[in-house]
């Protein structure tokens, strides 16, 4: 698989607000293993720049816009912009990535795995070497 938006349902209406699900096998397309998010990234940061040998992951920008920049194997680049609460991001593992986020923007990470530090790859060469 490659990496692609997700719509999440987006239940209620302007004047109340609304809520979005994320459920396994419906939205989520594995075992939700560990959640997690970031924050307070300042908007010159980049982050990311690593791949993962197995984790997957759906992202989703709760606040803000989140752009990631993704590369595969194959060297194949695409822009994703979360702009949206509804909106997320599905990344199959061994997919290189770069993160920039606007001021307050929060990334919220659904995870297949917990963490493992031996499952991040952080040098590029390694990664375009597989
Ligand atoms: P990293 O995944 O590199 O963040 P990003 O892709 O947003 O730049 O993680 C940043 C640091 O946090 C790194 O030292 C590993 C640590 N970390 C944990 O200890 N546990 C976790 O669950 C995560 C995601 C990161």
């Amino acid at each position: 698989m490659k990496p692609h938006f997700i719509s999440f349902n987006k239940i209620g209406d302007p004047s109340l607000g609304y809520i979005s699900v994320a459920e396994i096998s419906d939205t989520i397309p594995f075992e939700i293993k560990r959640v997690y998010w970031t924050y307070y990234t300042p908007q010159d940061v980049t982050r990311g720049g690593h791949a993962h040998y197995d984790l997957e992951q759906v992202i989703v920008a709760v606040s803000g816009t989140i752009t990631f920049t993704t590369e595969d194997l194959e060297g194949n680049k695409d822009e994703f912009i979360l702009d949206s609460p509804d909106k997320g991001l599905y990344l199959p593992k061994l997919i290189w990535r770069d993160i920039k986020f606007s001021h307050s923007a929060v990334l919220l990470c659904l995870a297949s795995e917990k963490y493992i530090a031996s499952d991040y790859i952080r040098e590029y060469k390694t990664f375009s070497a597989l």
